[in-house]
């Protein structure tokens, strides 16, 4: 049986969370490939909100395995509160949940040092979610990273205190707060003691032998094409590789046994953090996608940048990640408007019309070119199929797929698990 992976296409918080939730019980496994704490992922069920930051959004679905995988950054802290919050719902964690003991463990200090490259890039920052990722990231790549397994070894100690003391090395320059750092490592060496009577094993082991059995895996993305550390708008971007191929280093599975790449994208776009964005509003119509759709990051309440839908961007993100189906989320928030407006192309810096993406968006500014389109003001909501969907609705979407030859396969109309419309 196959392995099917769902990301988001643009900059994040495009809805992965609510469709993994939707979706995950035709599979056996859900599995988490990359990234760590950066993520939130939001499910709504019975009107009540749960943001999942490093488990699997599978974990409400009482018969599925969720798994978190080599590839994803942990930080144990945060774990620990995670499951907190999950047991007082009385949702399953212990028995439902496998945690590779290859993936890699965030340190107090790798926050720290997240906070000081942050400060010390002043207005270039990256806008960093300050979780520890690029740092813990840069550990892995430097082969002198602690994973999970390590923590059941009896000298992790003292590795931990090797790799806290290099890390200190580097902070001294900027300074640190000694009682912050003691505080913090209380925290961690409490949260390590939680994960040990968690199920810490070979994933890859576990993963290849439910495919062998016929059983089917969901890979869930975090983050978008657009921050992925290759293809994303460098260096304004996340430290892993957030597209497809990222599922396959980051659990330990054949690419041949990848069957769909499903690609979720909003009906806008947003961002979140510094860098390019060629269809940002910064204006009043983009206050009202904001204040419509609600957007405030999940993990850290910034609020989200808005703009409107990339045609370009999101082609891009489809042919590197080979997308076979697409979903289109929170078209129900721009319910508000009597016309809306695609991005088609771009003006480049030397007037050409252009469809490619500059390797360097960040400087190279891109001016969009924007095709309006008539709105839907009679409202998703009432619509629980694609035949009773708003007719200017449906245009939209089919102009989406008619310009990126993909097809949408699923159209979300709220936030709630039942407000979802199998196309
Ligand atoms: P993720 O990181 O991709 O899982 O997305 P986030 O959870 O960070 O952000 C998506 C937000 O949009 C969450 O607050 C969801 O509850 C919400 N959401 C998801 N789908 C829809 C939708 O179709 N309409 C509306 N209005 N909200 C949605
Ligand atoms: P989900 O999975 C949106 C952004 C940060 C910042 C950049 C680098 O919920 O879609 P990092 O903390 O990784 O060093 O930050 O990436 N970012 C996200 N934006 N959604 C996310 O995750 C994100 N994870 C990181 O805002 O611009
Ligand atoms: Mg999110």
């Amino acid at each position: 049986m196959p392995i099917d992976v769902l990301l988001g296409l643009q900059w994040g918080d495009e809805g992965k969370g609510k469709v993994v939730d939707y979706i995950a019980p035709k599979y056996k496994v859900v599995a988490r490939f990359q990234g760590g704490p950066n993520a939130g992922h939001t499910l709504v069920m019975n009107g009540e909100k749960h943001v999942l930051h490093q488990i699997p959004s599978g974990i409400f679905r009482p018969d599925t395995i969720n798994v978190i995988g080599n590839g994803v950054v942990l930080d144990p802290a945060v774990f620990a509160k995670e499951v907190l919050a999950l047991e007082v719902k009385n949702v399953e964690v212990k028995e439902n949940l496998f945690l590779s003991n290859r993936t890699q463990i965030i340190i107090p200090t790798h926050k720290l040092l997240d906070r000081a490259s942050e400060a010390s890039k002043g207005e270039q920052k990256i806008g960093s979610t300050l979780k520890g990722i690029g740092p813990s990231y840069q550990d892995k790549f430097a082969r002198q990273g602690l994973r999970l397994g390590d923590i059941l070894s009896a000298d992790f100690d003292s590795r931990y205190e090797a790799l806290k003391l290099a890390h200190i090395s580097l902070l001294d320059g900027s300074g640190f707060d000694q009682q912050e750092l003691n505080e913090m490592e209380t925290q961690f060496f409490e949260s390590l003691e939680k994960i040990r009577t968690f199920k810490v094993v070979n994933t890859e082991y576990l993963l290849n032998d439910c495919l062998q059995k016929g059983q089917s895996i969901l890979a869930e993305g975090a983050q978008g094409a657009m921050l992925d550390i290759d293809f994303g708008s460098y260096p304004f971007v996340t430290s892993s590789s957030t597209t497809a191929a990222g599922a396959c280093t980051g659990l330990g599975i054949a690419p041949r046994h990848i069957r769909k790449v499903i690609g979720i994208t909003k009906a806008y776009c947003t961002r979140v953090g510094s860098g390019p964005f060629p269809t940002e509003l910064n204006d009043e119509t983009g206050e009202k996608i904001r204040k419509a759709g609600q957007e405030f990051g999940s993990t850290t309440g910034r609020p989200r940048r808005t703009g409107w839908l990339d045609l370009p961007a999101l082609k891009f993100a489809n042919m590197v990640n080979g997308t076979t189906e697409m979903l289109i989320m929170k078209g129900d928030v721009l319910d508000c408007f009597d016309e809306v407006k695609v991005c088609t192309a771009y003006h480049n810096e030397a007037g050409q019309v252009s469809e490619e993406l500059h390797y360097d968006m960040a400087r190279n500014i891109s001016r969009p070119i924007l095709h309006t389109l008539a709105g839907w003001p009679e409202g998703l909501a009432s619509a629980d199929s694609w035949d009773s969907l708003p007719s200017n609705f449906k245009s939209y979407c089919l102009f989406i797929e008619e310009k990126l030859g993909v097809p949408i396969s699923f159209i979300s109309t709220g936030p709630g698990r039942e407000q979802t419309i199998v196309k």
